[in-house]
């Protein structure tokens, strides 16, 4: 039985356990999602990574999950102000998980605000995610329930701050803070607790689970990286993002080339250039994502204390089990 352990996170979400299995393009498959709400926690629905990567119809990939799991489900929406159509899709899909019953939303980028009226509406709260105060205070502005706060250790696009200092940064807003970034067993998990964050969110140790459909050679290599071996690449979306130094990321280099970054640069060709950015990483990480041949892993420093491929429901288990037993409260 998984003790339950209570916070203001577990309480939003109608969860038993304040762990979140954070939104992973292309990692985030519904299997994934379902095993870890089943267990306790929370899954976190990344809506290109259902329809694009697993190939599911949005609305029907949601009734999958429901299938595998009747407790609650969250959805990332990114929300950064792309384009147009963008945006428009991204409406359809907050509201068709609204009608599909999802309450638990995480906005990363951009304005949370559009979402914030959608899902308050009919009860729901929204968490977003954030590397600095300025973003946090924009957000509680939006009208935010909760923030998550992406530290330095994270897999994906990693904040400047480490998790101690990001939650001094933070602490005064009047809101639920989880700590996103560098949790790889159960005694960080319990740290994060301590240091009086709400809840972790976790993205890489969900990745090493039977559960996770990445391939084999990319779980093993998340089993054996050390802290040492993340470096962070422009190459993927022209922002640096955490990747496994293989073999294949050295012979690409981890610098934007000099064009690019010029564009990237530009007030003009910003935009333009990190679209682009963002079709090609899709396209390509969707690739690397099964193919055993292209080395091209995204993961965070938490690597360093992931030392096997488990269940998602045992690291839900054991992660409970610590913080419950640091609180006193098992
Ligand atoms: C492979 C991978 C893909 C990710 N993709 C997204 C994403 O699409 N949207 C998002 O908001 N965060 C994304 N993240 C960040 C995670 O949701 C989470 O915040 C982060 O992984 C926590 O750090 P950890 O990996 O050290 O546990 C991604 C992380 C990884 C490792």
């Amino acid at each position: 039985m998984t003790p339950r352990l209570d916070t203001p996170l577990t309480r939003h979400a109608g969860i038993e356990v304040p762990l979140l299995c954070g939104a992973m393009y292309p990692c985030s498959n519904p299997e994934l999602v379902a095993a870890v709400s089943e267990a306790g926690g929370l899954g976190i629905v990344q809506p290109i990574s259902l329809t694009y990567v697993h190939g599911h119809e949005f609305r029907e990939g949601l009734r999958f999950i429901r299938r595998i799991t009747p407790k609650p489900i969250g959805m990332n929406a990114l929300i950064e102000a792309s384009s147009r159509r963008y945006r428009e899709r991204m409406e359809r899909w907050v509201d068709v998980a609204l009608e599909e019953g999802v309450r638990f939303f995480v906005t990363s980028l951009g304005n949370p605000r559009w979402v914030v009226e959608r899902v308050h509406a009919v009860g729901g709260v929204v968490y977003h995610d954030v590397t600095e105060r300025k973003w946090a205070l924009k957000g509680r502005d939006a009208g935010v329930d909760g923030l998550i706060a992406v530290n330095r250790r994270a897999g994906g696009h990693a904040g400047p701050r480490d998790a101690a200092a990001l939650f001094a940064e933070l602490a005064d807003l009047g809101v639920p803070v989880v700590c996103a970034g560098g949790i790889g067993d159960e005694h960080e998990f319990a740290e994060a607790l301590r240091l009086g964050y709400a809840g972790a969110q976790l993205g890489t140790r969900f990745i090493a689970t039977p559960e996770c459909r990445a391939s084999q050679a990319y779980k093993d290599a998340i089993v054996r990286a050390r802290e040492d071996d993340i470096v962070f690449t422009e190459r993927l979306s022209g922002i640096p993002v955490a990747v496994i130094r293989t073999p294949y990321i050295e012979r690409l280099g981890l610098e934007a080339g000099p064009l690019a970054r010029h564009l990237l640069r530009g007030r003009r060709t910003k935009h333009l250039v990190r679209t682009f950015y963002a079709l090609r990483s899709v396209w390509e990480l969707k690739r690397a994502l099964l193919d055993e041949e292209k080395e091209y892993w995204q993961a965070g420093r938490s690597v360093e204390h992931i030392h096997a491929v488990e269940p998602a429901a045992e690291i839900v288990q054991r992660f409970a089990a610590e913080g419950s037993r640091h609180r006193g409260v098992e």
